[in-house]
């Protein structure tokens, strides 16, 4: 991919990254996860996004630092998890070890919810909290981080974070794609400066989104795979997305997007998910298994 992203913090992003959680990809098939980061590169990716609960930092890192390509040319994101608000500069500095990189382009806190070792949610550290003591990370280690920002927050969980902040997330990462679009919350956060970011872009697993007749259709009618006009909504938005494939066309056609869609295509695409059933979370929370209902995920809704 060619098209990047300016961050608040100064720091160019590209519009497209790798996502490394899930799918084929876990510890026990680090070759394979390997292998893929390294093809990837090769072919023009030069965004990696992985985080510390995923447990693949260390293969993530290898390749990397085994591939062709320049340390500086690649942007890579790794997260806070939420075991460890109360432990920030540790967590940070034990991914970033992992990574066996000397920086992170970007840090996250991955949920806005500090949980204990069994899951259970705490009142303490707040989100906001946990912010603070991720803006003394920037400050204290300068050459060894260059953005910070948050992933699942919403409109609302923001403002109390902002309320304390000095510095403002660059990126939000949330759950994005035709039959969760966001408007709202991209808005959102695109007045408070902040960029957004897609994770499950294509819908994850079986996703219903790539047997859709309607994007189909539309696919059909630009010539390109459903996946690239899935992705390219996303990007024309302004929203950077990180699709996870080991398979090699798909890794290609993914960073190989539309230049623009339609206006009239678009609505389409907009309005996918006032279809009967088509407006719901896809990604699923842990256990293997879609959220259904309320879409509530560790008790908190978007
Ligand atoms: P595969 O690895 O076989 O390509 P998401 O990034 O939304 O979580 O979705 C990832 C899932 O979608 C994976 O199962 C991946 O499988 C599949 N996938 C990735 N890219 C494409 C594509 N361009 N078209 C169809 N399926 C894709």
């Amino acid at each position: 991919t060619t098209t990047t992203f300016k961050l608040n913090s100064g720091h160019e992003m590209p519009a497209v990254g790798l996502g490394t959680w899930q799918g084929k990809f876990g510890s026990d098939d680090s070759a394979l996860l390997k292998s893929t980061i390294k093809f990837a590169l090769t072919t023009g990716y030069r965004f990696i996004d992985t985080a510390a609960v995923y447990e693949v930092e260390a293969e993530v890192g290898q390749a990397i630092n085994e591939s062709e390509v320049p340390r500086e040319d690649i942007f890579v994101v790794t997260k806070l998890w939420n075991t460890m608000h109360d432990k920030v500069e540790e967590a940070f500095l034990r991914s970033l070890d992992t990574l066996g990189l000397d920086y992170l382009d970007l840090y996250l806190m991955h949920w806005p919810m500090a949980m204990d070792a069994q899951r259970n949610p705490l009142d303490h550290p707040t989100p906001a909290e946990t912010w603070l003591a991720m803006e003394s990370l920037l400050k204290k280690y300068p050459t060894k981080l260059r953005s910070i920002g948050v992933s699942n927050f919403s409109p609302k969980t923001i403002k109390d974070l902002l309320a304390v902040a000095t510095i403002v997330p660059a990126v939000n990462q949330v759950e994005l794609h035709p039959m969760l679009p966001q408007f709202d919350l991209v808005d959102a956060f695109d007045k408070l400066g902040i960029r957004t970011m897609a994770y499950s872009p294509l819908g994850q697993f079986d996703s219903p989104l790539l047997t859709d007749p309607d994007l189909l259709a539309l696919a059909a009618k630009y010539n390109v795979p459903i996946g690239t006009l899935i992705l390219s909504w996303s990007v024309l938005r302004g929203v950077a997305v990180i699709p996870k494939s080991t398979n090699k066309e798909r890794l290609v056609n993914n960073i190989s997007l539309l230049p623009e869609i339609a206006p009239e295509d678009k609505k389409a695409i907009d309005e996918l998910h006032k279809k009967k059933n088509m407006h719901r979370r896809l990604c699923q929370v842990g256990n293997g298994t879609r959220p259904t209902g309320n879409d509530i995920v560790f008790g908190w809704t978007y």
